[in-house]
């Protein structure tokens, strides 16, 4: 891929300052009490090291793994847990982390299967918020950006598995 088939959208700054301000409101609003985090595979992975490194609470951490896109750049709408939460969440208060939540069918899907679990309080933290596909309404209490449209990668984000290391976000111009 050379560099005129992507267009930088959110530099590393851009990120590290939202990064902050969310990691403070959630430690903020948690405060006095424990979280678990639950970060999404991978694509939340790079965004949730740096977010937990900020937190000042008490932190519980574990991870699920979703799949619906494969190598489409569409979300086929069927989400397969292809490995669930292993801490036992009955009681908690629970944050979900995602990169991105863009139809919001994984989001939702995952914030249904959480509930079961019967946890105190369950909210949802994405770094990008985008809106253009959203396909059910969900409750997204802590939104890092916000993004018209555009298919973007880095920072965690991928097409096809690759991209996923690099330090800023980009459109891809497909
Ligand atoms: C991406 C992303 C979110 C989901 C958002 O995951 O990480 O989990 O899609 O899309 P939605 O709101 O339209 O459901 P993906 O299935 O591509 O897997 P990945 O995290 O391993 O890249």
């Amino acid at each position: 891929m050379n560099s005129t088939e992507k267009s930088l959208l959110f530099t590393a700054e851009d990120i590290a300052r939202q990064v902050q301000r969310l990691a403070s409101r959630i430690s903020q609003d948690y405060q006095g009490g424990e979280v678990v985090v639950v970060g999404v595979l991978k694509g939340a992975f790079i965004f949730l090291a740096d977010l937990v490194r900020l937190l000042t609470i008490p932190t519980k951490l574990d991870f699920v793994r979703l799949s619906s896109y494969g190598a489409s750049t569409e979300s086929s709408g069927k989400i397969r847990i292809v490995a669930d939460i292993e801490i036992n969440i009955q009681g908690q208060d629970v944050l979900i982390v995602e990169d991105i939540v863009d139809s919001g069918l994984t989001t939702a899907f995952l914030r249904e299967h959480l509930l079961t679990k019967k946890p105190r309080s369950l909210k949802i933290c994405t770094l990008l918020d985008k809106m253009e596909r959203r396909r059910i309404e969900i409750p997204l209490e802590y939104v890092g950006l916000h993004l018209a449209k555009g298919f973007v990668v880095g920072y965690g984000l991928d097409r096809n598995e690759a991209h996923r290391q690099l330090p800023d976000i980009y459109e891809l111009l497909l």
